[in-house]
C-alpha cells in the first residue's frame, strides 16, 4: 500500500536569534504562512515580549513556543532542541541558523593589530559558525527522512523535504576595513553550507544558505514597536542609490527567500545573494 501523503503544507520551523531584528520577521511570517515556529534567542527580554505582545494570538492558539539559548554554549542547545522537538511533536521540518553577532566591525574602533580582538574572533567565530553546526547536528535526528519515506521519494512525503537555511552575509564577498572577523565567519558559514548539502542529501534534508545585503530591520524590536518606528522611518537616499532594485531592503526580503527554499524540492549546496543588486554594482 502506498504511504499516505502529508497532506499539510504546515511545517515545524526552528528560527535562531529570532527576539528581534530578521529573525523576529522570519518568525511572523512563517507564523501568518501558517506555519508553526520555536524561537531560541539569548535575550529574555524581547522574547517575552514576542510570546506576550507581538505574536500573542500565535502563542495563544499553540503554533508559537520560545526559549532562551546560549548558542555558544553546545550543551544548551543539545537540551533546549530536545525541548523544541517534543513541542513539534517528535519532528523538526525546517531549521534557519539565523542568529549572529550581527555587527561587521570590531568593538569600539579596534583594528586586528591589537591583540584584544583575539577574544572578539573567538565570539565571531563560536557564535556565527560553530553554533550553526552545533544547532544543525542537534535538529538532524529530528529532520532526517525515515526509511519507509524512501520507497516513495523524501520529496513525496513532506512536500520539498526538510531543509536547514544559513542565514549569511554578502560580507562574505566583500569587506571594509576590520571586519576580518564578521567576513570570515560568514565565509566559513559557506563552505559548512555545501559540505552539508553533500553529506545530508542521502537523509533527505537541503541545505542552503541566504546572504542577506543590507537590510533594515532596526523597527523590528520591542523598543522599535515602543516608539513606533516603522522601515520606511530608516531609509535615507544613499539607501535608494545604492540598489540597482531603488529602494533598500527589507527583512520580509529575506523571509521571501526563505519560504522559496522550503519549498525548492530541486535546491541544495546554494548561496542565494539578496542585496539589491549592490554586489554587482561598482
Ligand atoms: N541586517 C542586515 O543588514 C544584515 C546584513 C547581512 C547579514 N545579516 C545577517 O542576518 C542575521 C540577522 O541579523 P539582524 O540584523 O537581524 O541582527 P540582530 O542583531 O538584530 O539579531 C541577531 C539575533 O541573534 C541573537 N544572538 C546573538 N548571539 C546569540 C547567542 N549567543 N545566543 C542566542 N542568540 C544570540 C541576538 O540576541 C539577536 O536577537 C544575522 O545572521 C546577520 O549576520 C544581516
Amino acid at each position: 500500500m502506498a504511504p499516505v501523503e502529508n497532506s499539510s503544507n504546515s511545517r515545524n520551523i526552528i528560527v535562531s536569534g529570532g527576539a528581534r531584528g530578521i529573525g523576529r520577521a522570519l518568525a511572523r511570517y512563517f507564523l501568518e504562512a501558517g506555519h508553526r515556529v520555536y524561537i531560541f534567542d539569548i535575550q529574555e527580554e524581547e522574547l517575552e515580549y514576542l510570546k506576550k505582545v507581538h505574536l500573542k494570538k500565535y502563542d495563544d492558539d499553540g503554533k508559537l513556543e520560545v526559549d532562551t539559548c546560549n548558542l555558544r554554549d553546545v550543551k544548551e542547545i543539545r537540551s533546549k532542541v530536545q525541548a523544541a522537538a517534543k513541542f513539534f511533536g517528535g519532528r523538526i521540518d525546517v531549521l534557519v541558523n539565523n542568529a549572529s553577532i550581527a555587527s561587521p566591525y570590531w568593538k569600539d574602533g579596534k583594528t586586528m593589530e591589537d591583540r584584544e580582538t583575539l577574544e572578539q574572533w573567538q565570539a565571531y567565530i563560536e557564535t556565527n559558525l560553530t553554533s550553526p553546526f552545533a544547532m544543525s547536528q542537534a535538529c538532524i535526528p529530528y529532520m532526517k527522512t525515515e526509511q519507509r519515506d524512501a520507497v516513495s521519494g523524501a520529496q513525496k512525503i513532506h512536500g520539498a523535504g526538510p531543509c536547514i537555511i544559513h542565514i549569511g552575509s554578502f560580507r562574505a564577498h566583500q569587506s571594509d576595513p576590520n571586519q576580518e572577523g564578521y567576513a570570515a565567519s560568514k565565509a566559513g558559514q559557506l563552505g559548512l553550507m555545501h559540505a552539508m548539502a553533500i553529506s545530508l542529501g542521502h537523509m533527505g534534508i537541503r541545505v542552503n544558505l541566504v546572504a542577506p545585503g543590507r537590510i533594515k530591520a532596526a523597527h523590528e524590536s520591542k523598543e522599535g514597536d515602543e516608539r513606533g518606528e516603522d522601515w520606511e522611518g530608516q531609509i535615507a537616499e544613499k539607501d535608494v542609490e545604492d540598489h540597482p532594485t531603488n529602494r533598500a531592503g527589507r527583512p520580509k526580503d529575506i523571509a521571501d527567500a526563505c519560504m522559496y527554499l522550503m519549498d525548492a524540492g530541486f535546491v541544495t549546496g546554494q548561496d542565494i545573494t539578496v542585496d539589491g543588486g549592490a554586489l554587482r554594482k561598482k
